[in-house]
């Protein structure tokens, strides 16, 4: 087990106020809250952010990048886009001085961020599993692409619209950083179909986010009008961002749920 470091003094370390420290060469958050002092990992476990630059809501700790939250007791992940706990490390005060403890100092920490270049140009997409969307191939406009037969795509095109079908169709659009289609992720509220006099009709949607800071929303907008414009009988497309009720992770199908490995 490792040793307790002596990182502070307390005296330096004002409540409320969290400090970065690096501890046995693992850089650690340390957090003044309240008249309780918590430790976990800087790094956050969706894709690297530096939770210290994020904000602290009670016992929670914001990640800066996506808005994934963390316990700050626990390192517990409490919100999508972060599916893992982060690692919590013990701290103890004695005369005044302020020492850390690392839980597991050999424990694999979550890689940092390589930037990737998107060609939406809003978000990058970390290299991709493809076989995370079946059969559909991945582009990386954050837009599923399936290959069906020109049959198929009469077929398609023929079909009358309903909202099913608006569903159905918005499965093509992908959320750039959990690698799943919007509607399983329960992203897709309400849809509202509304036709009018020159036979088009009109499709309202009103979408959430997984968090209010997910800078992937300009892309999944964009993406949504895309695909539902490309259907002969759609006229005009609304996506509406609805932030309430959030977004919670009991709103994702079983599909989602196992592309994303919750259980
Ligand atoms: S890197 Fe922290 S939420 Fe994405």
């Amino acid at each position: 087990m490792a040793e307790f470091v002596q990182v502070a003094r307390l005296a330096d370390l004002p409540d409320p106020s969290h400090h970065l420290f690096e501890v046995d060469d693992r850089v650690v958050v340390l957090a003044h809250l309240g008249g309780q002092l918590y430790c976990i990992d800087d790094i956050c476990t969706h894709d690297g952010g530096p939770l210290s630059d994020g904000g602290i809501d009670g016992l929670e700790i914001a990640c800066p990048r996506h808005g994934a939250k963390f316990d700050l007791r626990t390192g517990k992940a409490l919100t999508m886009p972060a599916t893992e706990d982060t690692l919590a490390h013990e701290v103890k005060v004695e005369e005044g001085l302020v020492y850390i403890r690392l839980n597991d100092p050999d424990a694999p920490r979550p890689a940092v961020p390589t930037p990737v270049v998107s060609t939406a140009g809003t978000t990058g997409m970390p290299a991709t599993p493809e076989s995370t969307f079946g059969t559909n191939e991945v582009v990386n406009d954050g837009v599923a692409k399936s290959s069906p037969s020109s049959a198929a795509e009469a077929e398609s095109t023929n079909r009358e619209l309903s909202e099913d079908r608006v569903r159905e169709e918005l499965k093509k659009v992908i959320d750039p950083e959990l690698f799943v289609n919007i509607v399983d992720l329960g992203l897709i509220y309400n849809v509202d179909l509304v036709p009018h006099e020159s036979g088009k009709i009109d499709v309202k949607i009103d979408m959430t986010m997984t968090s209010p800071m997910c800078p992937a929303g300009p892309q999944m907008i964009a993406n949504s009008k895309q695909v539902l414009a490309a259907i002969d009988q759609v006229g005009n497309v609304e996506v509406k961002i609805v932030l309430d009720p959030p977004w919670t992770p009991d709103k994702m199908t079983d599909d989602a749920r196992d592309q994303l490995g919750i259980f």
